[in-house]
């Protein structure tokens, strides 16, 4: 791995990669990569994370805000499991929709991104195109720390 990143801070240094990104690597192999590349920049991180798992607030994520790397957050929406709502969850969206009107609960669910993190950007999925559209709703807007609070309180 070591070898593997620096050929490639070689190749930034050339001109030929713009920037660094990792995935999937964890804590200690993030912090590594870290280590090893010193002449460019690690810019982001892809990692799984989505409001039913959110297991990288605990360690890479502080790793990232250290060293100004953004978060790209894959399964933003846990596979499809976050895009209609019940029970608890569905009490909170509604309740966050009276402030928000007429926001869906996937872009409920991938603005809490936005709204929580300056540095994690969701990265949904949508083979249909109205989902595309749809998502695009996420941005623009912020829920407050009331609602960011009783949004996870809902699903955990
Ligand atoms: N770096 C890695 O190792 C890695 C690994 C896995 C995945 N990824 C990336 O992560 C991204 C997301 O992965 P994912 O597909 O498993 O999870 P996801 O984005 O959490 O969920 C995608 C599912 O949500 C549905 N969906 C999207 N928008 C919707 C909407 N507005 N309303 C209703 N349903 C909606 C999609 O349906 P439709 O298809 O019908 O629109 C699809 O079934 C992908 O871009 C993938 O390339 C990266």
């Amino acid at each position: 791995m070591g070898e593997a990143l620096k050929a490639i801070e070689e190749q930034v240094k050339e001109g030929t990669v713009r920037y660094i990104g990792i995935s999937n690597f964890d804590a200690e192999l993030t912090k590594f990569a870290l280590s090893v590349v010193r002449d460019a920049r690690i810019v982001s991180t892809q990692m799984p994370f989505n409001l039913l798992n959110r297991k990288i607030e605990a360690d890479i994520l502080p790793i990232c805000r250290e060293n100004g790397m953004s978060v790209l957050a894959y399964y933003p929406l846990g596979h499809g499991r976050l895009v209609t709502s019940s029970g608890k969850f569905a009490e909170a969206v509604k309740k966050i929709q009276e402030d928000h009107p007429g926001k869906t609960v996937p872009q409920i669910v991938l603005n809490w991104f936005l709204s929580k993190f300056d540095n994690v950007y969701p990265i949904p999925r949508a083979s249909n195109p109205e989902h595309v559209r749809e998502n695009t709703g996420a941005m623009g807007w912020k829920m407050d720390e009331e609602e960011i609070k009783m949004l996870e309180q809902s699903v955990s």
